[in-house]
């Protein structure tokens, strides 16, 4: 595994790679912030089979972060995340700092004004036009034919293709499935935060979301009354932030579309904001 911490050096990796394997084979792409779990593992290991390279970057990106959010505290676990990654077959680990990513007055580009604004762009403004500015050159940079997102951060997931969409980018975004713990709680590098009591409580998040399932099954397909029923199983978080179901393009519905939803929480226990989403 090469490790490439400047632009330089990814290109110059990059060229080893397709000479050392005499192919023009298809490069896989995992974007992460590192402090790897199973989560992430799970795209590393999807884009390992199906492509002949993989590059994973590691980058904390700042213009993601709000003002007075955990960018400094963002549990980083370079050396951990190293191994994970020579293990899963990663060929080329891109670890940037922040001078190598960005120069000062940047051109940018910014998130959608309807569904980049909504949940998670309403309560974080700004974060989808930061996300979206890495990405973009992060995609750029790994010449990927394939990308790979987790449907964990499905707003995430849907803006980036988006973008790939409006600008023509060339690459494939491919969505994964969320990844959980045995007692259901979504993986996150966040639940780091979490002691033994406030995961249990955490339970309520996708507790929530099955309850919602469990409704939709037996009939009731009313959003509202999903969404009342919900908050009542989220009564052990400290604060919901939001309840909602939407269609696969972030728009509002009344009633849930079987095939065409995803019914999304946001909700604060004790230090962290946990996100969880279901795909029904
Ligand atoms: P990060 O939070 O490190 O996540 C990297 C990728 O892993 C994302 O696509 C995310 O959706 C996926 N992921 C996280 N937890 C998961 C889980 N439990 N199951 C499945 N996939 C999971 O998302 C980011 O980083 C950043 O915003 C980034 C795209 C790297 C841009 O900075």
């Amino acid at each position: 595994m090469i490790i490439a911490k400047t632009i330089a050096e990814l290109q110059e990796a990059k060229k080893s790679l397709r000479q050392a394997q005499g192919t023009r084979g298809s490069i896989g792409f995992v974007p992460t912030m590192g402090a790897l779990h199973q989560g992430h593992l799970s795209l590393l290991q999807q884009a390992r089979k199906e492509n002949a390279h993989l590059i994973v970057s590691i980058f904390v990106n700042p213009t993601q972060f709000l003002e007075g959010e955990d960018l400094d505290a963002y549990p980083r676990r370079d050396e951990a995340d190293k191994k994970i990654c020579e293990r899963s077959g990663v060929d080329i680990l891109f670890m940037p700092d922040i001078d190598s990513m960005y120069e000062k007055d940047e051109l940018c580009i910014g998130a959608p004004a309807l569904r980049g604004y909504v949940l998670e762009g309403e309560k974080r403004p700004g974060h989808f036009d930061g996300m979206l500015q890495v990405v973009m050159k992060l995609l750029n940079l790994s010449s990927a034919s394939k990308a790979y997102f987790g449907k964990k951060d499905a707003q995430q997931l849907a803006l980036v293709s988006q973008m790939v969409k409006n600008y023509f980018m060339d690459v494939e975004i491919i969505p994964c499935d969320i990844v959980r713990d045995e007692n259901g709680l979504a993986l996150s590098s966040r639940n780091v935060y979490l002691d033994a009591q406030q995961k249990q409580r955490a339970l309520a998040l996708s507790r929530s979301l099955k309850q919602a399932t469990k409704m939709v099954m037996s009939g009731e397909l009313n959003v509202e009354t999903i969404k009342k029923e919900m908050r009542h199983v989220l009564d052990e978080v400290d604060e919901v932030e939001y309840v909602a179901i939407v269609d696969r393009a972030f728009n509002d519905l009344k009633e849930v579309e079987i095939g065409n939803s995803i019914i999304l929480v946001a909700a604060w226990v004790g230090k962290p904001r946990l996100i969880d989403n279901l795909w029904i």
